[in-house]
């Protein structure tokens, strides 16, 4: 979900809207705006894109200098208008847009019904706009302090109230000027104009109007009016804030010629990894520079037991972190979904360190579990991209992907990061244990090779195009592979599905004999990576297996590899690395085929159905 808001003395509903479309990518199921006009406030909202909320504003108004906006991934009921935020109270005085959950919403619904209050909708964010709204109208029988608006007052009270977490922008009919945000568990940052203040969930909504912000903390609020802002925290103590400048121009953010972000995501990765790289490579005397987590090398260096804890695609990049710590360091290393991590008895010991890996930094699973660690009395770690996200702050040290915005939801770009960083941080690991400084410095010096060789696999991009479209009619596919690109297949067979609603499955290519041979049969497309390395005759054989049950041969070869020329019906070639780096290139051609198969289908390829960017609900 997306949260924006305006204070100023432009007229909102455009930049509200404009903001909007840059948070789309957090969820996009129904959207809405409110509007502060001479006492009463103007809602129009309904589901589906903000390209259908366009559709049915007024025309700009003039008047409107105030209000506040929201873009929906549903949670707490149907994606329908009725549920799109901004919700009003039962008065119609309170506005309210929020993300995150209220987990005792269920309490203060009954108990406000009980006092006499009526609910339009199934949503938990309905609740905190009728609490704001009911404390605000019965104020007078509790007494009010002289150094706060009944308005203030009355969301400071209610919001003691919530259990859970929100992101809230906060608007009252009787307040013409005055703008009200708070935060717990849910992102907010305000950006700070010369005449003019935009509350946003997302830098990206921001970055046009100002690259000056403040990053809100968890049981903070923020008060802004004509005279300023004022930031306190939800028990009423006042805490002096400073402006941050934000990182990410809206040039960056914007889609540079591309079709879509997804595949300008797809062919920024080598000047991602450059980025991810750059700086903490360049020694040349086999160390890498780590600054991040430097308080924590020594614990690093002597840990007995890494937990790498991610969802989604940062998983898979786990599970290749997983074969590089193993290989390079020595360290034993286990990967577990976050959402399973959180929810088991992990055995954390002293030397046992949790890394979570995140490219949102938000996603609420990954979250749960860096908690779960640090309770338990673990070292937690964070491999994030985005700087100043809620895991990179709950984390006790990390190391930023660098690897720019991510907008497309489908990841790219900050999987590559995450194994160029994991891949760092295993070097680095291994000099330090055992590894000797000759063999740190050729694996950085063949690291620092990858950003060009991917240059090369993305010149094949018409070339993938055409083998997904020979194959666009078949609805079932495999991903094989086996060391480090076992994570690979994984990781292919999950881009396939999220964004062309193709059915893949990933495997170990030498699981496909216990059980998915099966299903080969009539040209069903196997996608093997069978690069250059060690199990390379195994995956001969798998090939010939599937080749003889009538499945259609699709290789990610290693440049020059005659013998599979002959043998598969379609090859794409990856230029030679060794096999522990392997994946930062074999995954670059997956990601194009997944593309250009969505492309080809007619799918919105930035907004796959049923996803968003960052997933904040558990
Ligand atoms: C969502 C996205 C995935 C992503 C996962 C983890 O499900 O659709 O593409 O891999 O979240 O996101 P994170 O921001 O934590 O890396």
């Amino acid at each position: 979900c997306g949260i924006v808001a305006y204070l100023g003395r432009k007229a909102a509903q455009p930049i509200l809207v404009e903001g909007l479309k840059r948070l789309e990518y957090r969820g996009y199921d129904s959207a809405g705006i409110a509007l502060l006009n001479d006492g009463s406030i103007h809602v129009t909202k309904t589901s589906g894109r903000i390209s259908a909320l366009e559709g049915i504003l007024d025309e700009p108004h003039g008047w409107d200098t105030l209000g506040i906006a929201h873009t929906r991934w549903a949670t707490h009921g149907r994606p329908n208008t009725t549920n799109a935020h901004p919700h009003l109270d039962a008065t119609g005085k309170i506005a309210v847009v929020h993300n995150g959950i209220i987990e005792n919403y269920a309490t203060l619904r009954t108990w406000l019904q009980n006092e006499g209050v009526v609910f339009r909708s199934e949503t938990d964010t309905e609740v905190i706009a009728n609490l704001i709204g009911y404390i605000y109208a019965n104020q007078a029988d509790a007494g009010l302090p002289d150094d706060q608006s009944a308005f203030e007052w009355a969301v400071q009270q209610a919001l003691r109230k919530l259990h859970g977490t929100f992101g809230l922008a906060i608007i009252c009919g009787d307040f013409p000027d005055t703008l009200i945000g708070a935060k717990r568990g849910s992102p907010l940052i305000l950006g700070v104009g010369n005449t003019e203040y935009i509350l946003a969930s997302d830098a990206a909504a921001i970055v046009e109007h100002t690259t000056q912000a403040i990053y809100m903390a968890d049981n903070e609020m923020v008060l802004v009016g004509p005279d300023g802002f004022h930031t306190k925290t939800i028990d009423n103590v006042t805490i002096a804030k400073d402006l941050k400048q934000i990182e990410f121009s809206l040039e960056q953010i914007e889609l540079d010629g591309f079709e879509h972000h997804m595949l300008k995501e797809i062919f920024e990765q080598p000047e991602s990894l450059r980025m991810c790289l750059g700086g903490r490579i360049e020694a040349h005397d086999g160390k890498i520079k780590l600054g991040g987590i430097r308080d924590y090398l020594r614990e690093l260096t002597r840990a007995r037991h890494v937990i790498f804890t991610a969802c989604g695609t940062a998983f898979h990049a786990g599970l290749v972190g997983e074969f590089l710590l193993e290989h390079l360091a020595r360290i034993p290393v286990e990967t577990e979904y976050a959402s399973e991590f959180r929810y088991r008895n992990p055995i954390i010991e002293d030397g046992t360190i949790v890394i979570a890996i995140s490219q949102s930094g938000e996603t609420a699973d990954t979250l749960a579990a860096v908690e779960q660690a640090k309770e338990r009395g673990a070292v937690v770690l964070g491999v994030v991209n985005v700087v100043g996200s809620t895991i990179a702050r709950a984390t006790d040290a990390g190391i930023y992907l660098h690897a720019g915005p991510e907008i497309g939801v489908a990841s790219t770009k900050a999987f590559t990061a995450q194994v160029a960083v994991l891949s760092m941080l295993a070097i680095e690991l291994g000099r330090r244990r055992h590894l000797g400084s000759d063999d740190a410095a050729r694996h950085i010096d063949e690291l620092a090779q990858i950003p060009e060789k991917i240059e090369r696999i993305l010149e094949q991009s018409d070339h993938i195009r055409e083998i997904a479209a020979a194959n666009i009619d078949k609805e079932n596919w495999l991903f094989l592979g086996r060391g480090f690109n076992y994570p690979v297949a994984l990781e292919g067979a999950l881009k396939l599905k999220e964004i062309s609603y193709i059915h893949a499955e990933g495997l170990p290519a030498a699981e496909m004999k216990h059980g998915p041979i099966a299903l080969i049969a009539d040209g069903m497309p196997a996608v093997f990576v069978a690069t250059a390395g060690p199990q390379y005759d195994k995956m001969m054989g798998n090939i010939q297996e599937v080749r003889a049950r009538g499945g259609r041969i699709i290789v990610v070869a290693t440049e020059g590899d005659e013998y599979l020329e002959g043998v598969a019906d379609h090859l794409i070639t990856v230029p030679q690395t060794p096999e522990l780096f392997q994946p930062m290139l074999t995954a670059v051609p997956l990601q194009l085929l997944a593309y250009h198969a969505a492309v080809l289908r007619g799918h919105d390829v930035d907004k796959p159905r049923n996803l968003a960017k960052s997933v904040t609900v558990e």
